[in-house]
């Protein structure tokens, strides 16, 4: 059986397919592909959060093995940040590094198990090929108190082909977000031309916006 990898994922047809690949993904994601890869993605979503004057509780969603929470920590981020994803062996990952306060398993997709309580919400590389759509935001906005600040990654792949360019200005019209702005960032550093030329190239443009 070939190892997972990029190419797999972005290749995506279902949730059924997701879980299987994240499960044998979890345990060399960090090591092999976050590593090798200069993946850094969670570190963008980190800073631009942070610069735009987010605060906890955050929940950051789609949190896989936590480099997101890893990165809020690194640069000082001290309130509380749960996380949420639908694989158990990402957030079994997750959960050896201690910075989670709670971690939930459930589909972003769906109505969450979760009470309005979240001031911030992040998300780095889960709104990208194969993966989750704007179908998502209602389910966050749910979870989000008034003022929230979101930060997500949205791979360049899908902003238009998913939607995200009409779903994202629908909120803003309909009065849901404030303060829409997007920052374009590099997915990968220098040493993934090396290893992926097909995906090395990446953008994603991190969409900042408060809950009304
Ligand atoms: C590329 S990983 C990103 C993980 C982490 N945020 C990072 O940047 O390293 C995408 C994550 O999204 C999760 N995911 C995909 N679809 C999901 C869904 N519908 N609901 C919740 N999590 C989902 C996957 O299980 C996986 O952990």
């Amino acid at each position: 059986m070939p190892e997972p990898d990029l190419t797999a994922a972005l290749a995506l047809t279902g949730p059924d397919a997701t879980l299987k690949l994240y499960r044998e993904w979890a345990a060399s994601y960090d090591s092999g592909f976050a590593r090798d890869m200069e993946y850094n993605l969670p570190a963008h979503v980190a800073r631009a959060f942070l610069a735009a004057g987010g605060t906890g509780p955050v929940l950051d969603v789609g949190a896989g093995t936590g480099l997101v929470a890893q990165r809020l920590r690194d640069l000082g981020c001290e309130g509380p940040i749960d996380g949420l994803d639908f694989s158990a062996e990402m957030l079994a990952v997750a959960a050896t590094k201690a910075v989670y306060r709670t971690l939930t398993l459930a589909d972003v997709t769906r109505p969450l198990p979760l009470e309005r309580v979240y001031m911030g919400i992040t998300s780095s590389g889960t709104f990208t090929a194969g993966h989750v759509g704007p179908e998502a935001f209602d389910p966050m906005l749910a979870v989000a108190l008034p003022g929230a600040l979101f930060a997500l990654s949205i791979n360049r792949r899908v902003w238009q082909a998913k939607g995200f360019d009409k779903a994202l200005p629908d909120l803003v019209e309909a009065g849901r977000v404030t303060g829409l702005r997007l920052i374009e960032v590099d997915v990968y550093g220098n040493a993934a031309a090396r290893l992926d030329p097909e995906h090395a190239e990446d953008r994603a443009l991190i969409a900042l916006f408060r809950a009304a």
